[in-house]
């Protein structure tokens, strides 16, 4: 446990010393503060143990000082917490505008810069002072740290350790997008909330008019009561955000200044309906809390046609190629997934232009292979193995200098098997002492190409070394025991790259750029995959999930169904962006179980969650060998699946590199999903043909492929909840 420092015991100085307190995660809190009455009032209510009349004596001993203080008093507070803190101490702060902190941090704090963590915590309310105090303040709620590139790593976790430990999402961003993103979303409302406030007060009749006050005046006006000095200062350290927003602003209130006074009913009616309609989809927001823990009632079946989302592994490949092409790409169909989005603000933050407002056609202003800038901060991929492995590739080439990082499943995922022939071509790539992430690439001077066989069948290490590949001088010769899905080597073909392509090896010439071109992404078969298992264990279903990408590096979940006996129709088979789609029918199946084929496990490698659960429906035993691979995707899918069959009473038995399962009939119960998207969706699905109830927790992560799967599984009939 750590002796924690406050610098500054305001309502959120005091709620974070009390919820540390509380939570017993500091061995002593001290507080600093300018008001000795405040600070009194502090140790009474709990929110410190005691406090020092200076900053010095307040930082002795202290292995994490807080600043929490008003913005406009953090650089002289920097000053003094930089002269006295101990060694191997950690710095951070809690402003909500950190471009000015974190130069005035870098300047005041030279060779110490790197103990400081940049943090803000979305929390607080129009109160202050230390009696505003409220213990669970931070619980369920977003912090943002936005740490640099010259930020240690292990001060950074410790930050984002605590916060978690204090129940806070932790998000990590770069200074630019936190200090844009809370110019939008807070720092402008609140100036407008004043602003309204005023405008009522400057008319004759305000008094009656604020007795008369109604809930959306209210509503628009609570901030109004936040303290003046403290929101002045905020503003004016993010003028330019801010000013630039203001200017927008003022535009569109022209506009609709102008059609009210024209009457243009149809102009005001278009102008709330797109408000409205983007007002009402922000709870996409909520529906990540939503999707946390779902409940699933038993039966229903499954009809009608399902909207499936874009194809994922397509996506992250049209925007990073698109990324670093010459020229604009247009990317209809894009899956707006956190995966893919995480891939999206990972080249903004390397200074790729890219337009996602509307998300029907994202476009994307190449910079050429040679345009990246390294990243002001770390860039964090979240759960997303496919941006972190490719990127690897495309950094080692960039000659720019960044980091890699990723959620706490991400961090466990292999990284050798990426970082070690990387390095064999030049790279200047580190990872960690476990093999992986963060990874840290610098710039090398040269790649070279090189000839290697991948040892595990992996389209996310052969697209890696194949980037790479780009950017080296000579051949680049790729070759795997089995096919992995060769989506990287159609899209560089449309963005004109040249390969060579012989059975299992693929190889190409360094030097090749990319031009940007236009490119429609089928829908996800990886995602349809739920519904085919949903319509084909279920009573009286019908299914049509129309142009779904049937590449045959990827089509092994409809072979596999087939050979286990279930109604797949596959019609209209064509072409679209060099990639095969078909539509599928899917009807109520009486399935049988199988041994699976060996070959077909690398075209059906994320679809074993949902293969799994027809298995425990089918009559017989499935046996699944040679599918080690399985435990290390989003989770260890082989254990996890096995714990959640069997509590919802199927027989299974595991084997290192896979699984026989029985099947029957399956009760409901409880599952826990571990953060894994296909696992949740999988079990949601079992509900079917369950005998009760099936609840999933930690189903989150099923935004990060199909951010619409609540709404397109409870309108095709799923009685989830
Ligand atoms: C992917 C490749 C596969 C797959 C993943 C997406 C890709 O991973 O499991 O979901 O887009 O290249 P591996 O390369 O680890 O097999």
């Amino acid at each position: 446990m750590k002796k924690i420092a406050i610098i500054g015991v305001g309502l959120i100085g005091a709620s974070l010393g009390m919820a540390l307190r509380r939570n017993g995660l500091a061995s002593e809190v001290i507080g600093f503060g300018r008001s000795s009455q405040n600070l009194e009032k502090a140790v009474e209510i709990g929110a410190i143990d005691r406090f020092e009349a200076t900053i010095r004596e307040a930082c002795v001993g202290a292995e994490i000082v807080v600043i929490a203080a008003s913005l406009g008093a953090t650089a002289s507070i920097l000053r003094e917490v930089g002269a006295y803190v101990t060694d191997g101490s950690i710095i951070t702060d809690v402003g909500s505008v950190k471009g000015s902190v974190v130069r005035d941090a870098r300047l005041i704090l030279g060779a110490k810069f790197d103990i400081f963590v940049p943090g803000h915590p979305i929390a607080g309310n129009e109160k202050s002072g230390a009696e505003a105090a409220i213990p669970d303040l931070f619980k369920d709620h977003k912090v943002i740290l936005t740490p640099t590139s010259d930020t240690r790593i292990e001060a950074v976790n410790q930050i984002e350790k605590l916060w978690t430990e204090l129940g806070s999402e932790v998000f990590k961003m770069s200074v630019e997008s936190h200090d844009r993103a809370l110019a939008m979303t807070s720092h402008l409302p609140h100036l407008l909330a004043y602003n309204v406030m005023n405008t009522l007060l400057r008319q004759d009749d305000s008094q009656l008019l604020l007795e008369f006050s109604a809930g959306g005046f209210r509503d628009f006006t609570r901030i109004a009561s936040s303290n003046p000095e403290l929101w002045a200062d905020i503003l004016l350290m993010n003028k330019e955000n801010i000013v630039k927003f203001c200017g927008e602003y003022k535009n569109s209130l022209n506009s609709l200044t102008l059609a009210l006074e024209a009457s243009d009913r149809q102009r005001i009616i278009e102008t709330f309906s797109s408000a409205k309609k983007a007002r009402d989809s922000q709870l996409i927001v909520d529906k990540k809390e939503i999707m946390k823990d779902l409940v699933v009632s038993r039966g229903g079946s499954l009809n009608g046609v399902v909207g499936i989302p874009g194809d994922k592994s397509i996506s992250h490949r049209a925007v990073m190629f698109g990324a670093i092409a010459d020229g604009l790409t247009r990317v209809r169909g894009c899956l707006m997934g956190e995966d893919v989005l995480a891939t999206i603000e990972a080249f903004r933050s390397m200074g790729v232009k890219i337009d996602t407002r509307n998300s029907d056609c994202v476009k994307i202003s190449g910079v050429g292979l040679r345009g990246l800038r390294s990243p002001t901060s770390s860039i964090n991929l979240g759960n997303s193995g496919t941006s972190m492995r490719l990127l690897a590739g495309i950094l080692s080439g960039a000659n720019i200098d960044a980091t890699l990082e990723g959620d706490s499943s991400l961090s466990v995922r292999p990284m050798g098997r990426i970082v070690y022939p990387l390095r064999q071509m030049g790279s200047n790539i580190q990872m960690s002492g476990n093999k992986t992430s963060p990874l840290r690439v610098k710039s090398a001077r040269t790649l070279n190409g090189i000839s290697y066989l991948v040892p595990v069948i992996s389209a996310q290490v052969k697209s890696g070394l194949l980037l790479a590949g780009l950017y080296a001088e000579g051949v680049t010769r790729i070759s795997e025991k089995g096919r992995s899905r060769d989506h990287s080597e159609r899209l560089l073909t449309k963005f004109g790259v040249k390969l060579d392509i012989n059975g299992n090896e693929v190889s190409l010439d360094g030097g090749q750029s990319l031009t940007g071109c236009d490119i429609t992404v089928p829908a996800d078969i990886s995602s349809a995959a739920f519904f085919m298992l949903g319509a084909a264990i279920s009573s009286d279903s019908e299914i049509l999930l129309p142009q779904v990408g049937f590449n045959e590096t990827r089509n092994g979940v409809v072979e596999i169904f087939r050979l286990m006996n279930a109604d797949i129709e596959v019609r209209d088979q064509n072409v679209s962006s060099g990639e095969p789609v078909a539509d599928i029918i899917v009807r109520t199946s009486n399935l049988s179980g199988v041994n699976i084929p060996q070959e077909l496990i690398p075209s059906a490698i994320d679809e074993f969650p949902a293969i799994f659960i027809a298995a425990a429906c089918a009559k017989g035993v499935t046996v699944l060998r040679g599918a080690e691979e399985l435990r290390h995707k989003e989770s260890d899918r082989i254990s996890v699946m096995a714990d959640g069959l069997r509590n919802l009473g199927v027989k299974v038995e595991t084997h290192t590199d896979g699984i026989s399962i029985t099947g029957g009939n399956m009760s409901g119960g409880l599952i826990d999903a571990h953060g894994d998207h296909r696992v949740a969706m999988a079990f949601a699905m079992a509900a079917l043909k369950a005998s009760g109830t099936v609840s999933i927790k930690n189903a989150e992560g099923i935004s990060t492929s199909f951010p619409t799967f609540f709404e397109v599984a409870k309108s095709a009939g799923l009685r989830i909840k």
